[in-house]
C-alpha cells in the first residue's frame, strides 16, 4: 500500500519511469461536487434464465454450450447470478451500497427472439421494465447498456459484425429499446468495449465467436460496429432526445500503452492508436476517421501482402461525418497498463496478417509490477489510469469522462483489504489526481457489484464487490470488505486510505 503515517508515498512518474516520493497529502480526498458513483454488471454475466420465456439463442449460449471448456472451468451463463429471478436482491444491494446509478445491459435476444423487431417478447421486454421500476423506487438512476455481447446467435450466422446489414439490425433493436424505456431511462450506452467485440472475438478466439480470422474479419466488425454505434446515437438524438432529455454514449476499453524508454515513444502511441484510438479518433477527434498511421501502416501491409486494397475498411467521408461526435460521454472501461518496444523483426512473433503485425510492436508488464490476485495480466498500475485520463483529456478536447468500468478480479474470500480494496484507493487516487489537473471526469462504475460469468475465466475469477456462492442453487450474496469500503466512500463522497469498516453487519441507510 502506497500510504506512510505522515502522508503517502506517491509516485511521481515521467516518461522514464516511476519513483517514490514523500508528499504532504490530506489522507482523506473529497471528490467533486455532483460526482455520481455506480455499479456495472452485464446480461449474460448475471441473468441466467437462458432459454426462459421465450429467449433465443445468443453467441455465448451457443459456444458454451457446443464447447464447454473453452471456458476455464467448463461453465456457462445458464444459471450464473440468477438475477433474472434475484433482480428485488441485487437492487437490495445497490441500495446497502447507496449507489446513484446502476449501468446494466439488456439482452438483445430476450427482447427480440427473432433478432428483429417483428416480434417483442412480453415477459422478457417486462423483466428489464421491472428492474427500471425498481431502481426508480429507491432513486437509483439505470444507465443501460444495449449490446454488452450476446449477439443473437441467429445473426452471428449471417456474419454477425462482419455483415454491414448489422448497422440497421442493431439501429432496429436500439429503436425498440428506446421505445419501451425511454419514458424511464434517461442514459443510453450503445456498445460496450468495441476492442474486445472485434479483435477478441472476430481477430482471436478470447471471446465469443471466437472466429480468429485475424487482420481481416476483426477489421470489418470495427467499421460496422462504429456505424451501428452511430446510427443508434442519431436515432436518439433526433427522435428520442428532445423527448426525453438524456445522453447515449459508448464505452471503449483503453488500457494504457506506455513508452518502455525514450526511444519507444512512438512505438507506444501506435499501440494506444491500433488497440483503443481506431474507435476513440472516428469518433471524438476533430477530424473524425480511423487514426492516420492504422489507415496508413495497415494500408502499406496490404499493398505488400498482395492484397488489392487495405484490410481495414475505409469510412466515405460522409461516414466520416456521421460517426463523428457521436457519444456524449468518453465511456472508459480502465483496467491495467503495458509497457511497449518496437522489434524491428517481429517476423515470426504474430500471424501474418494480423493486427499486431501491422502495429508491429511488442508489449509486456515488468515482472517487478504488482500481480492482480486472480490475473497475472492485470497488474496494478495507477499511473497508468492517470496518464491515459491526461492523454484523453489532451488529444480529445477534455471530454466529459463516464468510467464504465474499472475494478479488480480476486478469488473466493470476504477480505479483500489487500487486493481488491487496495486497487480501488489506488485507482481512485490517480483518478482524483486527473481531476485535480482538469480532466472532466462526471462519473464511476466499479465493475462488479457481484461476482458473475468472468468470460473465458468462468467463475475463477471474482470481480465482486459481494461474493455469489455459485455451488447453491439460491446463488446467495455475501459483502466483501471492499462493499463496506465503497459504501463508505459514497456516503462521505470522499476517498480515505485508513477507513477500516466494521464488517459484522450490512444494513441500508436512510434515504435509501
Ligand atoms: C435536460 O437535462 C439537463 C441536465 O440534466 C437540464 O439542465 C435541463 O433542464 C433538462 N431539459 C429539459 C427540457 O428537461
Ligand atoms: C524480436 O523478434 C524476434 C523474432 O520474432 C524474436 O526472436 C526476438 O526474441 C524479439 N526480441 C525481443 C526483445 O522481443
Ligand atoms: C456454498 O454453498 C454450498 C452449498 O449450499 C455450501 O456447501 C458451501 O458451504 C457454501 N460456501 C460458502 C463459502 O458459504
Amino acid at each position: 500500500m502506497l500510504l506512510k503515517s505522515a502522508g503517502f508515498i506517491l509516485l511521481i512518474c515521467t516518461l522514464f519511469g516511476c519513483e517514490a516520493a514523500q508528499v504532504e497529502r490530506h489522507d482523506v480526498r473529497k471528490f467533486p461536487e455532483g460526482f455520481q458513483f455506480g455499479t456495472s454488471t452485464a446480461s449474460y454475466q448475471i441473468e441466467g434464465s437462458w432459454n426462459v420465456d421465450g429467449k433465443a439463442e445468443n453467441i455465448w449460449d451457443h459456444m458454451t454450450h457446443n464447447n464447454p471448456c473453452v471456458i476455464a472451468d467448463c461453465s456457462n451463463g445458464d444459471v450464473a447470478c440468477d438475477s433474472y429471478n434475484q433482480y428485488k436482491r441485487d437492487v437490495e444491494m445497490m441500495r446497502e451500497l447507496g449507489i446513484d446509478f446502476y449501468r446494466f445491459s439488456l439482452s438483445w435476444p430476450r427482447i427480440l427472439p427473432t433478432s428483429f423487431p417483428d416480434y417483442i417478447s412480453e415477459p422478457g421486454s417486462q423483466y428489464y421494465s421491472n428492474l427500471i421500476d425498481e431502481l426508480l423506487k429507491y432513486n437509483i438512476e439505470p444507465v443501460v447498456t444495449l449490446y454488452h455481447w450476446d449477439l443473437p446467435q441467429k445473426l452471428q450466422e449471417m456474419g454477425g459484425w462482419t455483415n454491414p446489414h448489422i448497422v440497421d439490425w442493431f439501429a432496429d433493436y436500439a429503436r425498440v429499446a428506446f421505445t419501451l424505456y425511454g419514458d424511464r431511462v434517461k442514459h443510453w450506452i450503445t456498445i460496450n468495449e468495441p476492442r474486445e467485440v472485434c479483435y477478441q472475438g472476430y481477430g482471436a478466439n478470447t471471446k465469443a465467436p471466437a472466429l480468429n480470422i485475424k487482420g481481416v474479419a476483426d477489421y470489418m466488425c470495427v467499421k460496422n460496429l462504429l456505424l451501428a454505434h452511430a446510427k443508434a446515437y442519431h436515432i436518439f438524438d433526433q427522435e428520442f432526445r428532445p423527448k426525453l432529455n438524456g445522453s447515449i454514449f459508448i464505452a471503449l476499453s483503453a488500457q494504457f500503452y506506455e513508452p518502455e524508454t525514450e526511444k519507444e515513444i512512438v512505438a507506444a502511441k501506435e499501440a494506444n492508436q491500433f488497440e483503443w484510438g481506431i474507435y476513440a479518433h472516428p469518433i471524438f477527434s476533430d477530424t473524425g476517421d480511423y487514426p492516420p498511421i492504422v489507415k496508413e501502416k495497415v494500408a502499406a501491409k496490404s499493398a505488400e501482402q498482395g492484397f488489392f486494397r487495405s484490410r481495414l475498411p475505409e469510412f466515405t467521408p460522409e461516414e466520416v461525418d456521421y460517426v463523428k461526435g457521436t457519444s456524449d460521454y468518453f465511456g472508459l472501461n480502465h483496467y491495467t497498463t503495458f509497457l511497449v518496444y518496437r522489434n524491428e523483426s517481429v517476423a515470426g512473433m504474430y500471424d501474418v496478417p494480423s493486427m499486431y503485425d501491422d502495429l508491429g510492436n511488442v508489449h509486456y508488464q515488468p515482472s517487478e509490477w504488482e500481480y492482480g490476485a486472480a490475473s497475472v495480466n492485470m497488474r496494478v498500475v495507477p499511473w497508468g489510469f492517470y496518464k491515459l485520463l491526461a492523454l484523453i483529456r489532451e488529444d480529445f478536447n477534455n471530454p466529459p469522462v463516464f468510467i464504465t468500468e474499472n475494478g479488480y478480479a480476486t478469488f473466493t474470500g470476504l477480505d479483500d483489504t489487500s487486493t481488491r480494496i487496495s486497487y480501488l484507493r489506488q485507482y481512485l487516487s490517480a483518478l482524483l489526481d486527473a481531476i485535480d489537473e482538469g480532466s472532466d471526469v462526471r462519473a464511476y462504475s466499479l465493475w462488479s457489484l457481484m461476482d458473475n460469468f468472468e468470460w473465458m475465466f468462468g467463475y475463477n475469477s471474482r470481480f465482486g464487490l459481494y461474493e455469489v456462492n455459485f455451488s447453491d442453487p439460491a446463488r446467495p450474496r455475501t459483502p466483501r470488505k471492499s462493499a463496506f469500503m465503497y459504501k463508505q466512500m459514497l456516503r462521505t463522497r470522499a476517498l480515505d486510505w485508513h477507513y477500516e469498516p466494521d464488517t459484522t453487519v450490512m444494513t441500508i441507510d436512510e434515504g435509501h
